[in-house]
């Protein structure tokens, strides 16, 4: 084939493959099964592969996250992202109709009401229908870039759709707002819990922490997704109200609200109002209110701003989630890293429709920063909705308190417990402590680790307690016999347990790391320790100097790792693990310019800078944009500027365009 039909094959896929994501993750109707998308998905990477000239950071194959960035650049808003005024009730929003109707000096006004998510702003920049730039809100008028995150999340359209009535403007920016839904947060709080990564208070905070991370891959793994409600800056194309700004934003792929509803009276707001706060609760992600926003952009205009919010909106918010009750007493819960937790033991009480009788303190500076004791009466709050937490005490309600003070021992095993010196977290030292043993088969077996199906916290908690099993290597040698005199266990049960546990003998390298449960190794840290050593002997006797050369691992972890495999125990149980089963790794990856930092000068003939600066990603390099003597390749297209002439002075090499296409052509 030539060159001519290879790109119409690759454009030709990437159109295909854009509209079944947009199927799929904005329509939630997918017309193709995934295996088929895969399908399309992987010809299209071998494509790009072979033939690198035509790669765009575009193309549905930049989805999963580039390499990490040293710090995120600011972006100017062409137009000021404003932030809004509340009303907290019926009289309120009464007072802004008013206001308005008053200074447009008309009787009737059209309004569009939308839910009010809790996320964070951001603002997408299409050039010529495709995206170019994306950044958060920031102080309102300088956010950060944040494109190379926005591109992991699915539903955020890299072209527009386009059609014959609707076509690209010439620039189009895009506001929404990024979330993660309730369930994806106490997902992804779990799996922290289990790793000892420190937990995120609600699902603002998580999308928030997810999208301003400065490596992509972590924002890809995290399931965000986005609602789009407005426009900045729009040339090349005239609209008229605000109800068709969303119906073009719909057209062009973009995620608008269900709940959206444009409403002639003023009766229809309250109605509409009321009936979204009746249904917030089943509503998968979090809102703390709905929108309120004049519909002609006329009115917009002539309404204006004052002090940072606009005159032509307001945010009618619901009241807050939260309830008074008493704390009948403080418990202390042991995780598996030995971690104690402090946990109120609550008077039930129903905040939002939801029975909480539990909820965390986290830990003991907590509990003195709020002045928590035993006894005390305390507004309670489903923070996002869903995890039960302490917001302050009733002091005026004090009466017969007791303090609480962290126990110096387990409370499971009775083992001394220490507090690191700049830890916040009290930690049981015994390794051999039942919670420890339990908690860590509990990760061993879950599904992301090696995915022992039916080997739960029930089946953990006996097989423990009968001091059947001591560690997790203990598993592959359970016997039927041992399952089937527990409590509630038939020969199916105990059949399907055994074949679980067989099929778990072979497992990928990276899942093998992450079972193991080393403190700050999460599934995208097991990832990449898997992609940097050949096997797990070589991880095992790596070096924190070693570790901490690998991109994406910092002292902190490198030190853990190092703490983990110098253990005599640790070792000892990974021996016994590996007589039982077998590590899948990887074949050579295509790693070839890891370790390697290049600069780009000059203007490149056969691709743009940011497609040369993906294709180093890619295989492994990173890029920077200032000169130093730490820098290993200067690329230098036409027209170099005054960096070429520093690199010379430093000595630095420097390779032409035709080198440079030399160096990353994988042979
Ligand atoms: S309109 C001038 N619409 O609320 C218009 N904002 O306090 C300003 N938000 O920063 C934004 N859902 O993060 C608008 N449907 C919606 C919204 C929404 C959530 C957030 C957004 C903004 C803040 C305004």
């Amino acid at each position: 084939m030539d060159k001519e039909h290879i790109r119409e094959k690759i454009e030709k896929l990437r159109k295909e493959l854009e509209y079944h994501n947009y199927r799929y993750y904005v329509l939630d109707d997918p017309v193709i099964s995934d295996a088929e998308y895969d399908r399309l998905l992987r010809e299209l990477a071998k494509l790009e592969e072979e033939y690198p000239e035509f790669q765009s950071p575009l193309s549905p194959t930049q989805r999963v996250g580039a390499q990490p960035l040293e710090a995120f650049s600011t972006v100017t808003h062409t137009v000021p992202m404003l932030s809004l005024q509340n009303a907290m009730s019926v009289e309120e929003v009464v007072e802004f109709d008013k206001r308005v109707k008053k200074l447009l000096n008309i009787n009737d006004v059209e309004y569009v009401m939308e839910v009010k998510i809790d996320g964070l702003a951001v603002e997408l920049v299409y050039v010529n229908g495709e995206f170019v730039l994306g950044s958060t809100r920031g102080d309102g008028y300088v956010g950060e870039d944040i494109t190379q995150n926005l591109r992991t999340i699915k539903s955020i359209p890299m072209r527009l759709l386009l059609n014959p009535k609707l076509p690209a403007p010439e620039r189009l920016e895009v506001r929404g707002e990024v979330y993660m839904g309730k369930k994806e947060f106490l997902e992804l709080n779990r799996k922290r819990e289990l790793t000892g990564e420190p937990l995120f208070a609600n699902p603002r905070n998580a999308a928030s922490g997810s999208v301003r991370q400065l490596d992509p891959r972590i924002t890809a793994e995290r399931r965000l997704n986005i609602y789009c409600y407005g426009l900045g800056q729009l040339i090349g194309m005239k609209v008229n109200t605000h109800y068709q700004i969303l119906d073009y934003l719909k057209q062009w792929g973009f995620r608008v609200n269900p709940y959206t509803k444009l409403c002639k009276t003023f009766d229809e707001l309250i109605s509409h109002y009321n009936f979204i706060n009746s249904i917030r609760e089943e509503i998968p992600y979090e809102i703390d209110g709905t929108v309120i926003k004049v519909n002609r952009l006329d009115y917009q205009e002539r309404l204006g701003t004052v002090s940072r919010s606009p005159r032509w909106a307001i945010a009618f918010k619901f009241a807050a989630l939260e309830e008074t009750t008493v704390i009948e007493d403080i418990i202390v819960s042991v995780g598996r890293t030995g971690a104690l937790t402090p946990v109120a033991v609550l008077k039930p009480v129903v905040v939002g429709g939801v029975e909480v009788s539990r909820a965390t303190l986290h830990n003991e500076d907590e509990i003195k920063r709020k002045d928590i004791m035993i006894g005390d009466t305390v507004i309670v709050t489903r923070a996002g909705d869903v995890i039960p937490e302490v917001v302050r005490v009733i002091k005026e309600k004090r009466k017969h308190v007791k303090p609480f003070r962290m126990p110096d021992k387990c409370p499971v095993c009775g083992e001394k417990v220490i507090r690191p010196p700049d830890e916040a977290v009290r930690r049981c030292i015994n390794i051999n402590c039942p919670a420890q043993i339990k908690g860590r088969i509990f990760h061993f077996a879950s599904k992301r680790a090696m995915d022992i199906d039916g080997f739960g916290e029930k089946l953990i908690e006996q097989l423990v307690d009968k001091k059947i099993i001591k560690d997790v290597s203990d598993i592959y040698n359970l016997k039927k016999e041992d399952l089937l005199n527990l409590e509630r266990m038939g020969d199916k049960s105990v059949q399907n347990i055994i074949d679980a546990i067989n099929a778990s003998r072979t497992r990928p390298f990276a899942r093998f790391i992450y079972s193991l449960g080393i403190r700050h190794v999460g599934e995208h840290i097991s990832a990449i320790l898997a992609d940097n050593f050949k096997n797990i002997e070589t991880l095992m006797s790596s070096n924190e100097e070693k570790l901490r050369s690998i991109p994406g691992i910092g002292p902190e972890v490198a030190n853990s790792i190092v703490l983990f495999f110098r253990d005599t125990k640790n070792r000892e149980t990974i021996r016994k693990l590996l007589d039982n089963i077998r590590i899948e790794y990887k074949k050579e990856t295509a790693n070839k310019l890891q370790g390697y930092t290049f600069v780009f000068t000059g203007t490149l003939k056969g691709m743009t800078r940011e497609e040369a600066r993906l294709r180093v990603e890619t295989l492994g390099g990173k890029t920077s944009s200032s000169i130093s003597k730490d820098i290993d390749y200067i690329v230098a297209g036409e027209d170099p500027g005054s960096k070429l002439d520093k690199a010379k002075k430093l000595g630095l090499t420097i390779l032409n365009e035709e080198e440079f296409l030399k160096l990353i052509q994988i042979s």
